[in-house]
């Protein structure tokens, strides 16, 4: 990630991916900040030790008590790097309690890109029929009536943008930044002030095993010097920035299951401790994660991906979880004879795994352990 987005990037990591504070450091270590969505969250971030400075407030969900901790924090000196706003009634209550505790915080507007990306309906938020985001029209509006507005209260600092997150191409997301690109421009002729521009996450990881046929995070930050021309030099960001969750973590999480049941089902079935209650994504979205087993030191049998079902006793095996719903289901995967007790392990599971996790069943809080 900062191979392709290097200094002076801003790049914060969307928390929402994996928000275990343990992380969360490791990857301040490395240079990230922390993108929150929630006070829920920003209290991970903190956890973690970051400060305020490398924390930044977005999401379609900020509550009046998400945002008035925003403006304690920043009336107690210790501002977040900036709240991104979704709505002009969002900038308007913000406006209203920094200004009651006569204090200044930059703002990010979020604009809606209005574009088709390349990704599975439910994860296109850059859509134009999607709640995420104000209109180009929206936007600029709301950043007039506050520059018209008493001083005070809000610092107009730019746009913020997520075009969708898994995106199989770069080309919506292109066309997302250069509308972006084109309404910071705009603004920016009048408020010299206006110049960052947050270009959100979505960066894609393929399920391990499968042929790399996702665009790399490079492949992404290659569009953007000809997009910055398209505007005159004075026009554009100085401050640019990204937010990348999946790409970050999913590889480096494993849920680790024991098998339940064996079944012949026409198929075999393996029912394992594991499901939707701790990954719900292949339930949710179709998600594939593979599925491998583990010797009983936890190593892989066969670390080959899709090729080991050419292995003699491997045979194709649906893994369903323990919870009593039938989309409770893994998918198919090629794995050696299995029986009660036997470990196995989901791969890709450290992007939005435990985080959106649930309690489902009366399922315990899963532990996680962190291995160097
Ligand atoms: N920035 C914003 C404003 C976002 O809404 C998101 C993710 C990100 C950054 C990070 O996106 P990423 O780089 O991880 O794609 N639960 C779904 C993914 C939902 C993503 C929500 N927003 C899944 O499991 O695939």
């Amino acid at each position: 990630m900062e191979a392709a987005f290097p200094d002076p990037w801003i790049r914060q990591f969307s928390i929402k991916a994996n928000d275990v504070p343990a992380i969360i450091a490791e990857l301040a270590r490395l240079g990230l900040g922390a993108n929150v969505v929630s006070r829920g969250e920003w209290a991970r971030a903190r956890r973690a030790w970051l400060p305020n400075e490398s924390i930044t407030l977005e999401g379609v969900g900020k509550t009046d008590a998400d945002l008035r901790a925003a403006v304690s924090a920043a009336r107690r000196g210790d501002p977040l790097r900036w709240v991104a706003v979704e709505s002009p009634e969002e900038a308007e209550a913000l406006a209203t309690f920094a200004q009651g505790a006569h204090v200044t915080l930059d703002v990010l507007f979020r604009l809606n890109p209005d574009v088709a990306p390349e990704t599975q309906a439910v994860l296109a938020v850059g859509s134009g029929a999607s709640k995420f985001g104000m209109t180009e029209t929206e936007l600029t509006r709301t950043v007039q009536r506050l520059a018209g507005a008493a001083p005070g209260g809000l610092r107009p600092r730019g746009i913020h943008l997520h075009v969708g997150s898994q995106l199989g191409a770069i080309d919506a997301w292109r066309d997302g930044v250069r509308r972006a690109v084109a309404v910071l421009g705009l603004v920016r002729g009048s408020m010299p002030d206006f110049d960052t521009l947050d270009v959100g996450g979505g960066f894609p990881v393929a399920p391990f095993g499968w042929a790399p046929s996702v665009p790399a995070p490079g492949r992404f930050a290659r569009e953007i010097p000809a997009l910055l021309e398209t505007v005159p030099a004075d026009r554009r960001p100085l401050r640019l920035a990204v937010e990348p969750g999946r790409f970050l973590v999913a590889r480096a999480g494993w849920i680790v299951a024991r098998v339940l049941h064996v079944r012949d089902r026409g198929a075999r079935l393996a029912v394992i401790d594991a499901g939707m209650a701790e990954l719900v994504r292949p339930a949710l979205y179709g998600a594939v994660h593979p599925v491998v087993a583990l010797t009983s030191r936890g190593e892989p049998v066969d670390d080959a991906g899709p090729a080991a079902s050419l292995r003699p006793g491997f045979e194709p095996t649906r893994v369903d979880g323990p919870i009593c719903e039938s989309t409770d289901t893994l998918g198919v995967h090629s794995l050696p004879p299995l029986r009660r007790g036997d470990l196995v392990a989901i791969r890709d599971a450290g992007a939005y795994a435990a985080s959106m996790s649930s309690a489902y069943n009366g399922r315990p809080r899963r532990a996680q352990v962190l291995l160097r």
